[in-house]
């Protein structure tokens, strides 16, 4: 029999929040000192003490729209009494592909093709399985090998975590994927501080490709995936002119290039994709995030229609490509973003974080100056504040900063080690991002 009676529990206070493993979260600290949510609206948090907090992280860059907004919730709920689910395998929904079409509407000509999954990790995912099915039945199965980049995050699958460069993240899971090997990282603090925008040195970290290719021949290579923007890091831009050349080089030895936007898709960079703000196609985009607003989990991968074509061949009762997941578009997921998508458009939401880009910038950058600040860099609607380690130890600063907010400065932001990240919903307003600017740096001097 298993033991079921009560147990003692080793976390001190309060208990109740013991069973509750949490994802990438420093539990044991967590639950001496809770951040516990209770509400949202539009730019706003409510924790479940009452209190109001300033959201300059869209949740977790997700809810590009603000909280709360009644066409999405409406649409979910509509769905759910009229299609609680259905079987994406062999059989469809018409919001779907309603859904689909539009995503493909948004990207860049030649990314017609969307497949859809429930994340970004999956995005990740489904992206490396299509590029290595597409080389297989393409007649060069040789072609195994993956390369992502130092400092790059796609999510916690067995891919993604093995392309993904954040050392932390990786480390303790053993071997992973074999055949993976990485691009430097695009950053270089010396030459590229206290940057607005694409910084100005970096375009030739692309050419380690180069590197890569003569180390394991280019026939041995299935898909390069990079962020244009590198966000779970600590908010790196891509150097101008480094996604350009490796689309050169990627395309050169037939290699795929597959650009990661769960974080830089719908509108973050001021586009509805920063392939289209750098003018780059790449063979696949991976999205989730901001697709649903946050509304309900969905990610997706746009897919050019040469790779795409290139399965839709052999007996066509037979299943072209053998990958998917039981919430593959589900209905409620596609409800959810054809009311997003929606939002985007009649807001111009895209076009508003554009026109907010330089604003956000000047205001952010007018924290250099405070204690301990050894870095700002801002793109997009997206800002990094680097944060020099204490003395204690790496990542305690940017800790206390996270909790400096959240319980002393009535705001929310994102800690990724010693870096704050900011990136507000698109919604934001100019006194908003007064007010963010003006909580942030009470926070770095509380921490300082
Ligand atoms: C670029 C990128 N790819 C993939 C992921 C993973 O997404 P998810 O947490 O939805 O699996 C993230 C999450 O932050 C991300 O930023």
């Amino acid at each position: 029999m298993l033991d079921k009676s009560p147990r003692p529990t080793g976390v001190n206070v309060p208990n109740d929040l013991a069973a509750h493993w949490m994802p990438f979260t420093a539990n044991r600290a967590f639950k001496k000192n809770p951040r516990l949510l209770a509400g949202a609206k539009d730019m706003h948090y409510f924790t479940a003490d009452g209190r109001k907090l300033i959201d300059a992280a869209a949740g977790m860059w997700c809810t590009n729209a603000g909280h709360g907004r009644a066409q999405i919730s409406d649409a979910i709920a509509k769905m759910a009494a009229t299609l609680d689910y259905a079987p994406p395998f062999q059989f469809g929904i018409p919001q779907a592909f309603e859904l689909a079409s539009r995503i493909a509407e948004l990207a860049p000509k030649g990314l017609d093709h969307v497949f859809f999954c429930n994340s970004g990790s999956e995005a990740a995912d489904t992206a490396l399985k299509i590029a290595l099915a597409y080389h297989q039945i393409n007649g060069q199965g040789g072609r195994s090998r993956l390369i992502g980049r130092v400092r790059g995050y796609h999510g916690v699958g067995f891919g993604g975590t093995a392309v993904g460069g954040i050392v932390g993240n990786r480390k303790i899971f053993g071997s992973l994927l074999a055949g993976v090997d990485h691009l430097p990282a695009t950053y270089d603090r010396e030459k590229q501080a206290f940057t607005k925008g694409e910084p100005e040195y970096g375009a030739h970290f692309a050419d380690a490709l180069e590197d890569l290719v003569n180390l394991h021949g280019a026939n041995t290579i299935a898909a390069v995936i990079v962020e244009p923007m590198a966000g779970s890091t600590g908010v790196l831009a891509a150097p101008k002119g480094y996604l350009k050349r490796l689309r050169e080089i990627t395309q050169k030895h037939g290699i795929l290039l597959i650009f990661d936007e769960v974080i830089t898709g719908f509108g973050r960079l001021g586009f509805a994709f920063a392939a289209e703000r750098y003018g780059v196609l790449p063979d696949m985009i991976t999205f989730a995030k901001g697709v649903t607003n946050g509304a309900a989990p969905m990610g997706g991968v746009l897919v050019r229609d040469t790779i795409h074509d290139a399965f839709m061949t052999g007996p066509e009762h037979m299943v072209e490509l053998t990958h998917g997941y039981t919430y593959s578009a589900h209905p409620l997921a596609c409800a959810a973003a054809l009311a997003t998508l929606d939002i985007y458009r009649d807001e111009k939401l895209f076009e508003r974080a554009n026109a907010l880009e330089s604003k956000f910038a000047d205001a952010v950058m007018s924290l250099k100056g405070q204690p301990n600040v050894v870095d700002i860099r801002t793109i997009g609607l997206t800002a990094g504040i680097d944060l020099a380690p204490s003395a204690d130890g790496v990542g305690k600063r940017g800790f206390a900063g996270l909790n400096s907010a959240f319980h002393d400065n009535d705001i929310m932001l994102r800690a990724v080690g010693d870096t704050l990240a900011l990136t507000p919903p698109l919604i934001v307003t100019e006194d908003q991002i007064g007010e963010i600017v003006d909580k942030v740096g009470k926070v770095i001097r509380a921490v300082g």
